[in-house]
C-alpha cells in the first residue's frame, strides 16, 4: 500500500519490521498483556497499519482477513498516550474499513473488554454493535472478565 498523506504532516502506511521498537513501546503503554515481537512479525502478513505524525509513529492497527468467509477481525489498535484524543484511532479504523470494503469484505468483528468504555464508544461511532457477550470466570466472585464481540456489516 502506498503512503496516503493526511492533515498536519500525518500519514497512514503499512508497517515494516523497522517500526517494531516504537510499536512495541506503544503496546506496552496500552495493554496489560503486551504482545511479543513474533506476534507483530506474523501480523505483517495481515493488515498492519501505522499512523505516522511527522516522523514518529503515534498508533497502529492490526486486522486479519479471511477472504473466503468475506470476514475480517480487528485484532489490535492502540495509540500512544501522548497522542490520544486527537482522532488518530478514528483515522486508522476509517482506513482499515476502506481497505476491507475495497476487498469485498462483508463482516468485521472485534473483541473489547467491557471496561474499555472509550474503545467501545469509538467502535460504536463506526456502527459496530454488540453481537455477543463472553464472560471469563475467575476464582473471585465479581472479578470475572467480560468481553463484547462487536460486529459491523459492510455494504
Ligand atoms: C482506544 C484508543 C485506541 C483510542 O485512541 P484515540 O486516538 O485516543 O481515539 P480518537 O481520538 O480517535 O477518539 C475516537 C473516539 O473514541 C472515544 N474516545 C476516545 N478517547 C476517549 C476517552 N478518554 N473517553 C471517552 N471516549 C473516548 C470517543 O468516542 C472518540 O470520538 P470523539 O472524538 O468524536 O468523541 C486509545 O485510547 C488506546 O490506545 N487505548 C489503549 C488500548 C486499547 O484499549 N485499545 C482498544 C482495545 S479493544
Amino acid at each position: 500500500m502506498s503512503d496516503d498523506t493526511l492533515d498536519h504532516g500525518s500519514s497512514i502506511r503499512s508497517a515494516t519490521e523497522e517500526d517494531f521498537d516504537r510499536v512495541l513501546d506503544i503496546d506496552r503503554h496500552s495493554f496489560s498483556a503486551p504482545w511479543i515481537h513474533s506476534f507483530f512479525k506474523s501480523a505483517l502478513d495481515d493488515i498492519f497499519l501505522v499512523f505516522e505524525k511527522e516522523t514518529e509513529i503515534a498508533g497502529y492497527l492490526i486486522a486479519c482477513v479471511c477472504y473466503d468467509l468475506e470476514k475480517a477481525v480487528i485484532l489490535r489498535i492502540a495509540v500512544h498516550p501522548d497522542h490520544r484524543g486527537k482522532g488518530i484511532a478514528k483515522e486508522l479504523i476509517r482506513r482499515c474499513l476502506d481497505i476491507l470494503t475495497e476487498s469485498n469484505i462483508k463482516i468485521v468483528e472485534l473483541d473489547v473488554e467491557l471496561i474499555q468504555r472509550e474503545a467501545i464508544r469509538l467502535y460504536e461511532k463506526f456502527g459496530f454493535r454488540i453481537a455477543n457477550v463472553i464472560v471469563f470466570p475467575s476464582g473471585t466472585p465479581g472479578d470475572e472478565e467480560t468481553f463484547y464481540v462487536m460486529r459491523l456489516e459492510l455494504p
